[in-house]
């Protein structure tokens, strides 16, 4: 076989084959094929598409190119959850527990953030002494014990993914879908779980802009994970404005913790209750929506998932105490950014809160950065909210004065008030299974 054929194969419309497919990421990994060829092949890819057989095969292929998680000596069914990447989402901080303290355990691997959108592994780190680090064996004999562990993905899994992703991330080949829904089902598959829920965002936060994309990403991601035998459902999600009112890791940390101990604000739980709900669905605990939420409501109310929580990070040897003390955990300079008119917030967008987050030092300008824990933003309004003249809008968190007025310069682009309410659309638009 020949690699300048495949591509010119490509280039021309015609699918690949398995074995195609396989000479290619093999060779890629082994480093017989060069960047330069595979980032033409991602280009004529991103023009041409692929059919769903050869998606399949490119994710096969990936999953084959490292360690796979073997999470039978379990013996019980598990379930994972993955996010497309929103701004202020930290979901799997709460969700996870929830549906570990509902006897189903969760075993998961995850990752920094990405471009714009924060990572669990990120937020994590919040926590004083966490151990995000662990090898497969004290993996599994945690989730044995304790019914939960969230780790970073290990480096031994998908090395294809992050020699494509690097290559896509500088050859504006990032955004092609069959390309996505590899990279994102290559790490799922390889993980482990039998069932996998799916959040995938459409909007300004989102790597998809709109509804109808996400739909169709959506879609690949279903059939992919049904090809593999694996459970797999996807939630359809609105990222117009950040996934409640925190956005910077620790302020995140503290926003999951108020959701589980009742207090989380309302577009935040909805969705958290939609994707545990269709996680209890996969695992096989429920058979509906209607039944999930009664279980997931007792738990949250009576206080186990809270409690799930606790023992999850004391069993990875984080100190929570130390997370509440907000004097130690949040950057010192905190300024509020009040309204310049009066009315009704139409728009906080997230696109902009990100960009203002990273300026603060709560995300990585470049793959090296170090970043401020205790930096980012704490919506104090939302869209549909009334705020008069004056009265603060955003509380920014910051650990330097200059990156302050660099946030601030920026914040009235992604601000609309008007003097009417706006219409308001709900955080989960549709179910894709
Ligand atoms: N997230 C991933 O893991 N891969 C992509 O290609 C895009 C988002």
């Amino acid at each position: 076989m020949r690699m300048v054929e495949l591509i010119e194969k490509k280039r021309n419309g015609f699918s690949l084959s398995g074995d195609e497919i396989r000479f290619i990421i093999n060779g890629y990994v082994k480093g017989t094929i060069p960047d330069y060829q595979v980032a033409a092949l991602a280009m004529a890819i991103y023009y041409k598409g692929m059919d769903s057989t050869e998606t399949a095969e490119l994710t096969s292929a990936i999953v084959e190119s490292g360690e796979q998680i073997d999470l039978s000596p379990l013996g019980k069914l598990t379930v994972d959850k993955h996010s497309s990447g929103g701004v202020g989402d930290k979901t799997t901080l709460i969700v996870a527990p929830l549906v570990a303290s509902c006897d189903l355990p969760v075993a998961k691997m995850s990752v920094r953030g990405l471009g714009h959108t924060g990572g669990t592994i990120d937020k994590l780190s919040s926590i004083p002494e966490i151990k995000l680090e662990m090898d497969q064996e004290a993996f599994i004999s945690q989730v044995k014990r304790v019914g939960l562990a969230i780790i970073s993905q290990t480096a031994d899994l998908v090395p294809a993914d992050k020699k494509l992703y690097a290559l896509r991330d500088v050859t504006a080949t990032v955004d092609s879908l069959p390309l996505i829904a590899s990279s994102i089902m290559s790490k799922k598959i390889a993980s482990g779980a039998n069932g996998i829920v799916l959040d995938v965002k459409y909007g300004s936060g989102a790597f998809m802009s709109s509804q109808k994309e996400a739909e169709q990403l959506a879609k690949i991601m279903v059939a992919i994970g049904r090809s593999f035998d694996r459970q797999t459902i996807a939630v359809i999600s609105n990222m117009d404005q950040p996934l409640g009112h925190a956005v910077g890791n620790s302020l995140e940390v503290l926003e999951a913790i108020d959701c589980l101990q009742g207090n989380g604000p309302a577009d935040l739980m909805e969705l958290c209750y939609e994707l545990a709900s269709w996680m209890l669905i996969v695992g096989q605990k429920v058979n509906s929506v209607s039944e999930a939420r009664q279980i997931l409501d007792k738990s949250l109310q009576s206080g186990r998932a809270w409690e799930k929580f606790l023992e999850f990070v004391s069993a990875q040897g984080g100190d929570v105490q130390k997370l509440l003390n907000k004097d130690l955990i949040l950057s010192p300079l905190k300024v509020d950014y009040n309204s310049a008119q009066e009315g009704y917030v139409h728009k906080i967008d997230a696109r902009t809160i990100a960009k203002c987050a990273m300026l603060l030092g709560a995300g990585r300008e470049t793959k090296e950065s170090e970043i401020d824990l205790g930096a980012g933003l704490y919506l104090l309004r939302k869209s549909g909210d009334f705020v008069k003249k004056g009265e603060p809008l955003i509380c920014l968190y910051t650990s330097q004065s200059e990156k302050l007025d660099l946030a601030l310069q920026l914040l009235p682009e992604g601000i609309i008030i008007k003097d009417h309410p706006p219409a308001l659309s709900p955080v989960v638009s549709s179910v894709v299974r």
